[in-house]
């Protein structure tokens, strides 16, 4: 989770494409760095996930209001940010990439997705994109797990402008994005890292040309939740609900996530949407 490791190992020492950045653990420091890097930016604590005290900076009133929304909403103590170039790309994916015992490294079909305030609500698989940013993803993402080294599944975030191909962030373990593969492959994420870690036999195969998923959220504070609208959601065709479970709710806390296959990802990308806003969490 530490974003000053995976920078420096990416951008410092495998020599990958990523924006422009600097770190700050001070105010002085983070607004020169902001002119440096210049408008608009994005500024992240260095200890945060799904976006938390993530903001883009568009304007110079904008930025001191960055700083301290980085502070308050840091993963433990410590206030030291990063700031990046904003890249203004295509789309962005999730590469999934497995680091294995006997075959290798492999590589799942491509996932693209989209982030709300940096966190992901909606993902599907394949992601279309030109056969040359398909190599360089590939190549960006073998060259970055075997410097990480270990067995097991990543998931290698990139955003893709034209044919450029721009290292983000990896995580060493299964993604949320790439829940899409509970329905999309015949392993999930989860049954690949396992198997990968144990030295078994890993398929990346789709089962259908196409899936999706989509996050359902709670909207208040609460304990014990419940579910509505399961029946009317699960009545739409090939479509499956997974509920996390979680014993307590908050404004924009992600509850769950819809899931279906189709012919097209436009096709699989309907169906889980129409499910997730069928159901209703009931704090
Ligand atoms: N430099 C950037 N330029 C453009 N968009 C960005 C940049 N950094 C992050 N984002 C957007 O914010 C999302 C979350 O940022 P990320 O660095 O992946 O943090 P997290 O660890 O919270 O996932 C990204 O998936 C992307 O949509
Ligand atoms: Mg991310």
């Amino acid at each position: 989770m530490n974003r000053i490791g995976i920078r420096r190992l990416a951008a410092e020492e495998v020599g990958l494409k990523t924006s422009r950045y600097r770190f700050a653990s001070d105010i002085e420091t983070y607004k020169k760095a902001i002119k440096e890097i210049g408008l608009p930016a994005v500024v992240k604590p260095v200890m945060s996930s799904s976006g938390k005290g993530q903001s883009i900076v568009k304007e110079e009133s904008q930025i001191e209001k960055a700083w301290f929304y980085a502070q308050e909403n840091a993963r433990g103590k410590g206030g030291e940010v990063i700031i990046e170039e904003f890249i203004e790309f295509d789309f962005e994916i999730t590469l999934l990439t497995v680091r294995t015992k006997n075959q290798g490294t492999l590589f799942c079909e491509p996932i693209g997705h989209i982030q709300v305030d940096g966190d992901y609500h909606e993902s599907w698989q394949p992601q279309a994109m030109s056969p040359v940013a398909l190599e360089k993803a590939k190549d960006i993402a073998k060259k970055i797990t075997d410097a990480l080294g270990g067995y097991g599944i990543f998931g290698c975030e990139l955003f893709v402008k034209g044919d450029e191909v721009y290292f983000n962030e990896i995580s060493p373990r299964p993604h949320d994005t790439g829940m899409v593969t509970m329905i999309s492959q015949n392993m999930s994420e989860f049954e690949i890292h396992l198997r990968a870690i144990l030295g078994l036999p890993v398929d990346i195969k789709m089962t259908a040309p196409a899936g999706a998923s989509y996050c359902f959220h709670a909207s208040d504070w609460g304990v014990a939740p419940s579910y509505e609208g399961l029946e009317k959601a699960l009545s739409i065709p090939d479509t499956k609900i997974r509920i996390f479970g979680k014993p307590t709710t908050r404004p924009k806390r992600r509850m769950g996530v819809a899931l279906a296959t189709g012919q097209t990802v436009e096709e699989a990308r309907e169906k889980p949407k129409k499910a997730a806003q069928s159901i209703r969490v009931v704090e």
